[in-house]
């Protein structure tokens, strides 16, 4: 199974540092990721295996959507799988079911997967995806171990769009919400950490 280096590069060289990892005291647990609805847009088709949604040349800034997946004590859940979906910078999904007009992007995958690291890191570099309302921007994922689902849910860029903002719609919490920083090199990153 192929699979781009770049996340192990990075992690070599300490660029997945959490900001949201602590030490956990004895007994202490986190609050689990909640699941959230998979939505109509899946994907079809051959997998990506690859961590690296963009072909070619950068349309656009690219997103380093980083983060973690432990357990509820914190501890790396290395080896699960992290499979990510969502639209292009135009909020189109690449789906049958997805009748929004307009070729589809050849160079954008759409959709891609990353191994968690020892570390329990993963890192994907894709594009901001496009709001739809009423939703905000976001990312589907799910979690896999062993081919065995373990979460499906939503990552949202809670800044990004949506005319049902979250103090009108609260039907996501805070572990779900990740926002953009600007890393001033034509380059954006996000970070999420997920708990089972
Ligand atoms: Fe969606």
């Amino acid at each position: 199974m192929k699979r781009r280096s770049f996340v192990q590069s990075t992690v070599a060289a300490g660029l997945l540092a959490s900001p949201i990892a602590q030490a956990l005291t004895d007994g202490q647990k986190l609050d689990k990721t909640p699941s959230d609805f998979e939505g109509p847009f899946y994907p079809e088709g051959p997998r990506n295996e690859s961590n690296d949604l963009i072909l070619g040349a950068p349309r656009s800034k690219v997103l380093h959507f980083r983060g973690r997946v432990v357990d509820v004590r914190g501890q790396p859940k290395s080896g699960a799988l992290v499979d990510i979906w969502h639209t292009d910078p135009l909020g189109r999904y690449k789906h049958t079911k997805d009748d929004s007009p307009g070729d589809r992007w050849d160079d954008f995958r759409y959709w891609g997967e990353a191994l968690v690291d020892d570390e329990g890191g993963f890192e994907f570099r894709t594009y901001v995806p496009g709001a739809y309302n009423p939703r905000p921007a976001h990312i589907h994922f799910k979690i896999w171990e062993n081919r065995r689902l373990l979460l499906t849910s939503q990552a949202y860029f809670v800044e990004l769009g949506g005319t049902q903002g979250k103090s009108r719609s609260p039907r996501y919490s805070d572990l779900q919400t990740v926002s953009l920083k600007d890393t001033g090199d034509d380059e954006l990153q996000s970070y999420l950490q997920v708990v089972i």
